[in-house]
């Protein structure tokens, strides 16, 4: 797998009925759907989901949050897909996310930021294995 990508919706976004909308703007970004589903986490898979971030001071909030509700789990795929996906969901925190990008139009803060998106190519193909076996990726 090159040109991968891995996301998530959040609790927040899934809760508030932005599914639909983000996902079409997904695609028409250039996206192609490698892989979906639609699952509840446990805290304990999202502590070992997030595990590279278990020293930090938000550690507790994020395993709080990202095992509140729903959330839709996706790998993606396009050229230059790991920068081109930061591109279009903007930065981690909404109120700093450039206009028309995925969080600032759908998040409310840092913590409920509506999307998670891979940070390198490495992490990419770690995270699209924590969700999805070989045989799930079309
Ligand atoms: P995400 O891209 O899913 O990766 C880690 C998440 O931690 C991040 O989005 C934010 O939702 C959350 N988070 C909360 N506080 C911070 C912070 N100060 N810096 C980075 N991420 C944070």
């Amino acid at each position: 797998m090159s040109n991968i990508t891995f996301t998530m919706v959040k609790p927040d976004a899934v809760g508030n009925g932005y599914t639909g909308k983000i996902i079409d703007q997904i695609i028409s970004a250039g996206f192609t759907i490698k892989a979906m589903k639609y699952l509840h986490l446990s805290a304990e898979q999202a502590g070992r989901f997030y595990d590279i971030h278990r020293e930090r001071s938000f550690f507790k909030d994020l395993v709080a949050f990202m095992s509140s509700g729903p959330i839709v789990a996706a790998v993606l795929e396009k050229d230059n897909a790991v920068a081109d996906f930061r591109t279009l969901i903007g930065a981690t925190d909404p109120q700093k996310a450039e206009a028309g990008t995925i969080r600032q139009l759908y998040a409310k803060s840092i913590d409920a930021n509506a999307m998670h998106g891979s940070d390198s190519d490495e992490n990419a193909k770690i995270e699209a294995s924590f969700f999805f076996s070989a045989l799930e990726i079309f």
